[in-house]
């Protein structure tokens, strides 16, 4: 098969077709997702949540990423990957931003590395580019900032941080980004800045008009069963199935029904 790069991400959005993108976090659903022909995985800091049982992102670490991001690696065959650089691993430091991504790109074997911000994360994004690693940038509602923000409401309704969300697009494009992540924002501003833009912009809540559409698999799978922003779609209703298939087997086990003549050596 062949693999899916910048280049093919790039030439998807020249062409218009639209770029699928989930998150992923383990080996066996990344076999799913890829033999079902997605483009991008993510291992995203989500992971804190969906998998760590974090109230946010903040606490995940560089070991814990890589060690979800090695085993992505290992079951995707065409699909690019990318891991998200977490809290406290780049933010300030060029130096430290570029070490963190070399660790990432040596340790799990992923293509390239997502880190949140826009013109404060700008030189970090040129000295990691400058090494060879992609980078891919996160702006909107930026979870690891979310203590300066207070809520995870809708981001730049007001005019003055939608002006300052499109300088931002376009500084981290000119930075080197090879694609950006816009999180729950107008459709209108998402809009825009797929327009401007030379590179992929890829949605979560920003609308239909930006170049593709990435959800976090727990979410689109209805894993978690709290969680109802509108922006999500949910294509399986798996709470429910997986709790009725556990309960199911819980009364086999008590009723002496599992394991039977047939199952047993
Ligand atoms: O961590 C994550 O899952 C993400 C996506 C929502 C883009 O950053
Ligand atoms: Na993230």
């Amino acid at each position: 098969v062949k693999r899916v790069t910048t280049h093919t991400l790039q030439k998807m959005k020249e062409r218009g077709e639209k770029i699928s993108m989930l998150t992923a976090y383990d080996f066996s659903f990344t076999k799913i997702f890829d033999e079902a022909g997605i483009d991008i995985l993510l291992i995203g800091d989500s992971a804190s949540n969906v998998i760590a049982g974090h109230e946010t992102t903040l606490p995940i670490t560089l070991e814990q990423m890589i060690f979800l991001a090695s085993s992505v690696v290992r079951g995707a065959q065409r699909c690019f990957v990318i891991c998200d650089l977490p809290f406290g691993t780049y933010q300030g430091n060029s130096k430290e931003a570029l070490n963190s991504s070399i660790k990432i790109m040596k340790e799990s074997g992923a293509h390239a590395v997502k880190l949140e911000g826009g013109t404060e994360v700008c030189e970090s994004i040129a000295r990691i580019v400058s090494s060879g690693i992609p980078v891919m940038a996160h702006l909107g509602l930026t979870p690891q900032s979310i203590y300066q923000f207070g809520t995870y409401n809708v981001r730049a309704k007001e005019d003055a941080e939608a002006e300052l969300l499109l300088k931002n697009a376009h500084a981290v494009q000119e930075a080197g980004a090879f694609a950006l992540v816009l999180e729950k924002i107008p459709a209108a501003l998402g809009k825009r800045v797929a327009e401007e833009l030379k590179i992929p912009v890829i949605g979560i809540g920003a609308g239909m008009h930006v170049d593709g559409q990435v959800l976090v698999m727990h979410d689109m799978l209805g894993i978690t069963k709290d969680f109802s922003p509108r922006f999500l779609r949910r294509y399986l209703e798996l709470y429910d199935a997986i709790k009725g298939a556990t309960a199911q087997y819980i009364a086999d086990v008590k009723a002496k029904d599992f394991p039977n003549d047939k199952e047993q050596y």
